[in-house]
């Protein structure tokens, strides 16, 4: 297992360009099954979930061009498309299981394997499958192994989510996009990267209102074509150099940000002491000095959101009071604070709160990453604590940044990565 070794405290100072969105890469290299032809996909970030989602529809038999120098993908889809998803691949990513709206509403049939849990849940599918049903679907479930069909095609219905799922609404909208007659999804996910996979399916010729709130409406249409679609900048990615620069007293610009999709993070980052100024598609955020304390309950967009929650509970660990973290949306979403503590932060979890007293300083220690969005946590603690650290298990790291180590010492940090 890859490692970083983390010199602290060194404020950072300078640039970053920020990439484009994993969490709308992802559906939207989906959502390319949905038209024959060919989609040029622009801003695509070169990740390793980003690689297993393009293996999973090259093993379903569609061209895919990987130009990263460019940040680029070139997705062609032929008359026939495979419905079976290796076990092998699918296992790999939950986000999948986005391949099973797309190729529902194209074949009319799919095999897949039901996605597993991961470290910070159950992650249940059930919103996903009460939408495909209520669509006309029948779905079996035998050894693991998940089979839906349709007769003819999917039909339009208006469909209730229990939980603004983001993944349901995707998948929802997915398979509508071609069913016959209006579909309604109610109490939709509004995150931005709806809006987005929203976009792209429009430019296909996909007839869709409301993405972006909570109740989106579609009409099926018979055809979509292949276009091309610019992926909107990755706003946790932001929110994450945010977070390691207020934590070093650092001075940062970022660049290629959405700051309307950021309002939440920088809410919280200007209740903290934060000098932040915005502008169209870039952000200036100065550092007085220690955090103040501040209160999270992560929520759905536009709440705070869930995949802040660790790096933001990281800052906090230096604040100069007390703070607390509700986590609302998982139920396993506090491992970073195990290996927080081994660093000296102070905290006390009971079940999805969280109370940190702040410390005037961590100490650098061994941990080790146990998902994405937990080792980010572990980099911008590590940025700030007294003498070195070193972090196992980074490749969780670099399924969802970019070069995160060579992209940090360009502002300023000292990471060496030991492969
Ligand atoms: C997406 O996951 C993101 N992943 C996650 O980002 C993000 O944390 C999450 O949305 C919430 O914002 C991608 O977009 C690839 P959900 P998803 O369905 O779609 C419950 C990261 O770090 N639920 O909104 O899986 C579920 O148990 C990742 O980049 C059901 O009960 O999230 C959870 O408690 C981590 N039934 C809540 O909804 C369902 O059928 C949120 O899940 C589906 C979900």
């Amino acid at each position: 297992m890859s490692k970083f070794i983390v010199a602290g405290g060194k404020p950072l100072r300078g640039k970053v360009k920020i990439n484009g969105a994993k969490n709308s890469v992802l559906p939207i290299i989906a959502a390319c099954l949905l038209a024959d032809g060919k989609s040029i996909i622009d801003e695509v970030p070169n990740l390793e979930d980003v690689n297993v989602m393009c293996d999973i529809l090259e093993a379903m038999g569609v061209a895919i061009k990987r130009d990263y120098k460019n940040r680029r993908l070139e997705i062609e889809v032929s008359e026939k498309v495979d419905t079976y998803a290796p076990y092998s691949l699918v296992s790999r990513l939950r986000a999948s299981f986005l391949i099973l709206g797309p190729i529902l509403a194209r074949e009319g049939r799919v095999t897949i394997s039901m996605p597993g849990g991961c470290a910070i849940g159950t992650r249940p599918v059930d919103l996903h499958l009460k939408g495909f049903t209520a669509m006309g679907a029948e779905i079996q479930k035998d050894k693991g192994v998940l089979n839906a069909h349709v007769t003819g095609k999917l039909a339009g219905s208006v469909i209730y989510l229990d939980f603004p799922s983001v993944g349901a609404t995707e998948n929802i909208l997915m398979a509508s996009v071609l069913a016959d007659g209006k579909t309604v999804i109610e109490n939709a996910a509004s995150e931005p990267e709806i809006a987005d996979l929203a976009a792209f399916l429009n430019a296909m010729g996909a007839h869709i209102n409301g993405a972006g709130t909570d109740t989106i409406t579609i009409e099926g249409v018979k055809y979509l074509k292949g276009v091309r679609h610019t992926i909107i900048p990755d706003r946790i990615e932001a929110g994450t150099f945010m977070a390691a620069a207020a934590i070093t007293g650092g001075d940062l610009v970022l660049e290629n940000v959405v700051s309307g999709h950021l309002k939440p993070i920088l809410a919280k980052l200007k209740e903290c002491g934060m000098e932040i100024s915005e502008e169209l598609s870039t952000i200036h955020l100065k550092s007085p000095g220690r955090p103040e304390p501040i209160d999270i309950k992560t929520l759905p967009f536009p709440g705070f959101p869930t995949d802040m929650q660790a790096q933001i509970s990281s800052v906090m660990s230096i604040s100069t009071g007390t703070s607390i973290i509700i986590e609302t949306i998982f139920e396993n979403r506090f491992m970073h604070f195990g290996e927080l503590k081994r660093m000296g932060a102070e905290v006390k979890v009971d079940g999805r709160s969280a109370v940190i007293e702040g410390k005037s300083k961590l100490t650098g220690a061994q941990v080790k990453a146990t998902d994405l969005r937990a080792g980010a946590a572990l980099v911008i603690a590590a940025l700030a604590a007294e003498g070195s650290t070193e972090i196992d298990n980074i490749e969780h790291i670099d399924r969802g940044y970019v070069d995160m180590d060579k992209r940090l010492n360009s502002i300023g940090a000292g990471i060496h990565r030991v492969d």
